[in-house]
């Protein structure tokens, strides 16, 4: 049973396990490198964190296609170095959250194996179709990663759905049985002392009965068919009466293009919640159209309207998981902020979500700056839906358009090792890394930043031991000023003890900077800002600037 919401209270680093550290010197990120860096993160602040998965996989999306629930792979440290980790979190007051990831399993997995082979009770585990008289595949829905959601199975003579990759095999949850398989899998997890989980496009689960043709769609068909379907409802309630009711933990569910008002039907507080937070990507659209591969001049409005939007749709009934960086988007300061102002602009994206109401999380190597990985060959990447977007999409274009795309579009951006020094390897390995280390290492990097106190780094932790100790940012309302402008984002938190105004500059040029009404700046204290010497009436690029009232 949970006695307090304590994740209301913390602020979560997420780690992605093969490029976070490697601590056994084989070129792979793994447990042991997330043992010796444990003070590390507690240093910044952060007192929670979210493992992306750790499971045994074949690797095909990078851990996202798990062959087995009950185990931590091998190359990560297996099963105890994972023990050691959670100890080691616990002792300092961190919780440890595990991605959950059973919209589908991997073709690898025992169950999937078993189900080709009609081996009882597997048999209906996945979600399995025979081709249509005229040779036609199963309905026209679309994958997310590659081409059309159906594969054909040799040894089943049927095809299987995947709405990802081809060896990641969407599991059946209307099968009661496969509900009761996932519950263990929690149990399992839950009983060592795990303090919850991430849910991996959990809003996909639940596909319309009959799977039906979509005609709406015009690309990504399906989509509506199979986020948020009829009994995902049902099925989270299960998992929450019979599970995360009974364990002190919390559940943070990955929901694409969700708003606020549906959210509401799973994490409403005053009205029976099935989940505590959901992961929005509204506030990832502001450059792109859906994907980041349909690629957009970076538009602040847009992005403005998605923070109100939620802070004010969840106000006094849900609580909101913030943040700007995870493992499927490329670097934020080569998005919304500018490579050029690296570090200005890493400090404004910093306080721009930091200080709004939530849980915030960071992603490994945002805390320093770290951008995107330009690299010059499309084979250089790794990822399944960069490779299959490359060979597939836009291919009448120039190599050059081609490449810039993937630029903008790949989530491998954010995938290259974490720099901890400027010696070879960045200091990831003492070997030769999985992947490539982005070129900037010897300017951008942790050891570095720790010696100066200006740095990015530094200023990650004076943001969140702010956050933290300012009773507004954890209760205030919220409110949206200058709303029209297409430079600045200005927002005030506000309770009884306190106010705060939050000042971001998305802008590359000066720009005129006036208080709204009511806020008299010569009776505020300036607590936090990027540039140094006396704070005008005019913001330098990308300058950020929080002031506060005491009442
Ligand atoms: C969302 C995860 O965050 C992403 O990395 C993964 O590829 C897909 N779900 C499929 O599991």
């Amino acid at each position: 049973m949970r006695t307090e919401q304590w994740y209301k209270d913390k602020v979560f680093y997420q780690i992605w396990p093969r490029s976070f550290k490697d601590g056994n010197g084989d070129g792979m990120g793994d447990l042991y490198g997330v043992y010796e860096k444990l003070d590390y993160i507690k240093s910044l602040g952060c007192d929670g964190i979210w493992f992306s998965p750790l499971y045994p996989s074949p690797g095909v999306d990078c851990g996202y296609d798990i062959s087995d629930y009950m185990d931590i792979a091998e190359e990560f440290g297996g099963m105890e170095a994972f023990k050691k980790v959670l100890d080691g979190a616990h002792a300092r007051d961190m919780k440890v959250i595990m991605d959950l990831v059973v919209n589908h399993t991997s073709t690898e997995h025992e169950w999937f194996k078993k189900s080709r082979e009609r081996i009882e009770p597997y048999t209906d585990y996945y979600i399995w179709r025979p081709a249509k008289p005229n040779g036609k595949l199963p309905n026209n829905w679309d994958s997310l990663f590659e081409g059309k959601a159906w594969q054909w199975d040799e040894v089943r003579q049927e095809y299987y759905m995947h709405l990802f990759a081809i060896e990641q095999a969407d599991l059946n949850m209307d099968n009661p049985l496969v509900r009761e398989e996932v519950k263990k899998v929690l149990r399992f997890w839950l009983d060592m002392g795990v303090d919850g989980f991430r849910e991996d496009v959990i809003t996909f689960i639940s596909k319309k009965e009959g799977l039906p043709d979509d005609y709406i769609m015009p690309a990504s068909k399906g989509f509506n068919y199979f986020n948020h379907g009829p009994h995902l409802h049902e099925y989270l309630e299960e998992f929450h009466r019979d599970v995360f009711s009974k364990y002190d933990c919390m559940t943070l569910a990955e929901a694409p293009m969700v708003t606020p008002k549906v959210a509401l039907k799973y994490i409403d507080e005053t009205n029976a919640p099935v989940l505590d937070m959901m992961i929005q990507f509204a506030t990832q659209e502001a450059d792109c159209m859906f994907t980041d591969f349909v690629h957009m001049p970076f538009n602040l409005r847009k992005l403005k309207k998605a923070y109100s939007d939620w802070q004010n749709g969840l106000e006094g009934k849900g609580w909101n998981m913030l943040y700007i960086e995870n493992h499927d988007h490329p670097r934020m300061v080569s998005r919304y902020g500018s490579e050029k102002f690296r570090e200005a602009s890493a400090k404004m994206l910093a306080v721009s979500y930091m200080f709004l109401k939530g849980t915030p999380f960071v992603y490994q190597g945002q805390e320093i700056g770290m951008s995107n990985w330009y690299p010059s060959d499309p084979e250089m990447y790794e990822d399944v839906q960069t490779l299959w977007q490359y060979h597939n999409v836009g291919t009448k274009k120039s190599p050059e358009k081609r490449l810039e795309r993937l630029w903008h579009g790949s989530r491998d951006s954010a995938r290259t090792p974490v720099q901890w020094d400027s010696t070879e390897n960045a200091g990831f390995s003492t070997m030769t890394p999985w992947f490539y280390v982005n070129d900037n290492y010897k300017e951008v990097n942790v050891a570095m930043q720790e010696q100066d106190a200006d740095s990015v780094l530094n200023f990650y932790r004076k943001v969140i031991k702010l956050r933290k100790e300012l009773s507004c940012v954890r209760h205030g309302n919220y409110t949206e000023y200058n709303k029209s402008s297409s430079k600045l984002y200005v927002y005030a938190r506000e309770d009884e003890k306190q106010k705060i105004l939050v000042v971001c500059s998305y802008s590359e040029a000066m720009e005129e900077f006036k208080a709204p009404a009511g806020f008299d700046l010569r009776k505020a204290e300036l607590i936090l800002n990027n540039y140094d010497g006396a704070a005008t009436s005019v913001l330098k690029p990308y300058e950020t600037r929080v002031y506060l009232w005491q009442k």
